[in-house]
């Protein structure tokens, strides 16, 4: 857990989680790596709560509502996927990956602006996150966008 750190621990882990069933019910979108990749951002500064290389990936469904900037319909996905940096020999690369974070749209979930958040290990095993305070709370900035901070680039 040692290497976990950043947004990884402003999560509460849990190893008892079970597999497939994430947070808010969310399983582990096995094909996101086919699906739209929007944009990719490094942060490179370990310290940073969002430290990593993150690409975002949007469901092939709902691209061309994304791409256009529109409300995006019940039971859209989108997620971030977050690597290691590792600086070697003046090149900055992709690392390990780190954690998959997942939204999936669903008017039901009030409490969470509507969508419902989930996240997991590399291995794809659901972690025992706080949704609000781990996720929502920080998306809730972007509520005018419908909580996206992402754009298509
Ligand atoms: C400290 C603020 C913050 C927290 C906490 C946070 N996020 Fe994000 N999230 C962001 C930012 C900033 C982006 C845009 C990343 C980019 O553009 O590369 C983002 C992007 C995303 C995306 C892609 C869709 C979008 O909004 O552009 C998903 C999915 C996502 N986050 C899920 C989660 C989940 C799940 C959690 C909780 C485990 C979480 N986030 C916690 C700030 C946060």
């Amino acid at each position: 857990m040692k290497k976990q750190l950043g947004l990884l621990a402003l999560l509460t882990l849990s190893s008892t989680a079970p597999a497939l069933a994430g947070p808010q019910g969310l399983a582990f979108p096995q094909a996101y790596r086919s699906w739209a990749h929007a944009k990719s951002m490094v942060i490179p500064d370990p310290a940073h709560p969002l430290a990593g290389f993150h690409h975002v990936y949007v469901q092939p469904e709902v691209v061309a509502d994304y791409r256009a900037g529109k409300v995006l319909p019940s039971g859209a996905q989108l997620v971030v996927a977050f690597y290691e940096v590792v600086e070697q020999g003046g090149t900055t690369n992709q690392g390990a990956l780190k954690m998959v974070a997942v939204m999936k749209k669903d008017p039901g979930a009030k409490a969470t602006g509507g969508w419902r958040y989930g996240a997991f290990d590399s291995a794809g095993k659901a972690l025992e996150i706080d949704v609000v305070t781990g996720c929502y709370n920080c998306h809730a900035a972007q509520k005018a966008r419908d909580y996206l901070f992402s754009t298509w680039q």
